[in-house]
């Protein structure tokens, strides 16, 4: 009974090291439920290869949605263009984005007014006036950076610490 008990921690601790794999495996893995201190800890790996210019993924990190997308050359121009606008939350793009890949966007998928997960990231969804995501829960729309520009939100959507690992690969945690 000792030994499959320890087997059965052994095997445990490696589906934990798995919340750090690829994204699509995490709806699976997140079954296992990680205590709270491995979760605050726990990374995502996405791989950004296959999203096209336009295009967004949902993720999930420590259990809340992440979205990442890459944008388009024209969204970018935008959002550049959009760098001097008047906003409640001012950033840049190249604040929100990492050097030498100003196209890839990383956010969290929830809406700094009360936590709803906005749209705008799976196809066909409303984007809300700016292009970027809408929150329908009460009205905020946040632009192609994720900057929020209208609507109740206070700040924008945010940015969680990550880091490319590969060239095709973004580590979040
Ligand atoms: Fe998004 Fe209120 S929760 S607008």
């Amino acid at each position: 009974e000792g030994v499959r008990r320890r087997d059965w921690i052994h095997v445990a601790a490696l589906g934990t090291a798995g919340v750090g794999g690829i994204a699509v495996l995490l709806p699976a893995v997140s079954q296992m439920a990680p205590s709270k201190d491995v979760l605050a800890e726990s990374t995502t790996d996405v791989d950004v290869s296959a999203i096209q210019p336009g295009q967004s993924i949902k993720a999930v990190f420590r259990k809340q949605p992440l979205f990442v997308k890459r944008l388009t050359p024209e969204e970018v121009a935008e959002a550049k263009a959009d760098d001097a606008a008047n906003m409640r939350d001012p950033q840049t793009l190249a604040e929100r984005t990492t050097e030498g890949n100003e196209d890839i966007l990383v956010t969290m998928g929830v809406c700094t007014h009360l936590g709803c997960v906005p749209l705008g990231a799976a196809e066909g969804e409303n984007k809300g006036e700016f292009g970027g995501y809408f929150c329908p829960c009460h009205g905020s729309h946040y632009d192609v950076a994720g900057r929020i520009r209208k609507g109740p939100a206070p700040t924008n959507l945010e940015v969680p610490e990550y880091s490319f690992t590969s060239e095709s690969t973004i580590r979040v945690g």
